[in-house]
């Protein structure tokens, strides 16, 4: 698997609905970020699906190298 590659060095603040399902790219070759868009076809990654039981608001990662993935841990900063 080769590493994911850097979508951007910034994350997404994201309004989840509740009860909607997200699907958030890891491989960073979507076209639709922060979300999935079927790129890592070939790539072995794998995106995540977020649903979450109330309305929130999330930070997702695009920088691809967060520890806590899909969400921003502040890696980014040291890229
Ligand atoms: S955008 Fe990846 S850790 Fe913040």
């Amino acid at each position: 698997m080769n590493l994911p590659q850097i979508a951007s060095k910034l994350p997404s603040k994201i309004e989840i609905q509740a009860h909607k399902r997200y699907v958030w790219c890891s491989c960073g070759l979507s076209m639709k970020q922060p979300y999935c868009d079927g790129g890592h076809k070939g790539t072995g990654f794998k995106p995540i699906i977020i649903q979450e039981s109330e309305n929130k608001t999330i930070f997702l990662c695009n920088c691809k190298k967060t520890s806590n993935s899909p969400y921003c841990d502040g890696t980014h900063n040291n890229l």
